[in-house]
């Protein structure tokens, strides 16, 4: 009887661990491109961009994917910026409070973004799924009309503030360089 009654605990178990593994499909499916940024250094980073040529930026935002200015083994799957696309990259890091980030101006032109686009944020909700390799937590704005873009990565969400999207990198990243 005791077999009996494993058997069945462990049919059940079964069961339940396939209709976990089902209900679990949908979130944890991997995405044909990179979800998965990175920042290395000032010469090895990554950020989001719409995935095709021209888009724009904040109507992306549940579809943004990786690309980096070199291939990182910590950002697999994430494309290649265009040639000339970065134009200045300034790292910055807090290593008590467990940040990076870089900051710079981009040729807008290479990729075919939009002078009149203002641009938007990504972070960890939009992409849903997508991260910053090694942290919790990023916040990424591209602002085409301007030409600058911001990523933090923060092992704190204190640190990464995804609540001032509206005012663009300077305000939330305050003191970081472009030029
Ligand atoms: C930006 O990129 C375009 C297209 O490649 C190029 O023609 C232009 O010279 C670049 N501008 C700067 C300032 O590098």
């Amino acid at each position: 009887m005791v077999y009996t009654k494993t058997l069945i605990a462990t049919a059940l178990a079964s069961v339940a661990l396939i209709f976990s593994h089902v209900q679990a499909a949908p979130v944890t499916t991997t995405p044909a491109r990179g979800q998965i940024g990175a920042i290395v250094d000032k010469d090895n980073f990554c950020f989001f961009l719409p995935p095709k040529k021209g888009g724009n930026i904040a109507a992306n935002e549940d579809k943004a994917v990786a690309f980096c200015t070199a291939e990182l083994a910590a950002a697999p799957k994430a494309s290649i910026f265009p040639p000339g696309f970065i134009q200045t990259a300034f790292f910055d890091e807090d290593k008590t409070k467990g940040w990076v980030q870089v900051t710079g101006r981009m040729n807008i032109t290479t990729y075919s973004l939009s002078r009149k686009d203002g641009g938007g944020q990504y972070d960890i909700k939009a992409p849903v799924g997508s991260s910053c390799a090694g942290y919790n937590h990023y916040v990424n704005l591209v602002e085409p009309s301007d030409g600058v873009y911001c990523i933090r990565c923060c092992k704190e969400k204190i640190d990464c503030n995804t609540g001032k999207s509206q005012y663009g990198c300077k305000t939330v990243l305050p003191g970081a360089r472009y030029a």
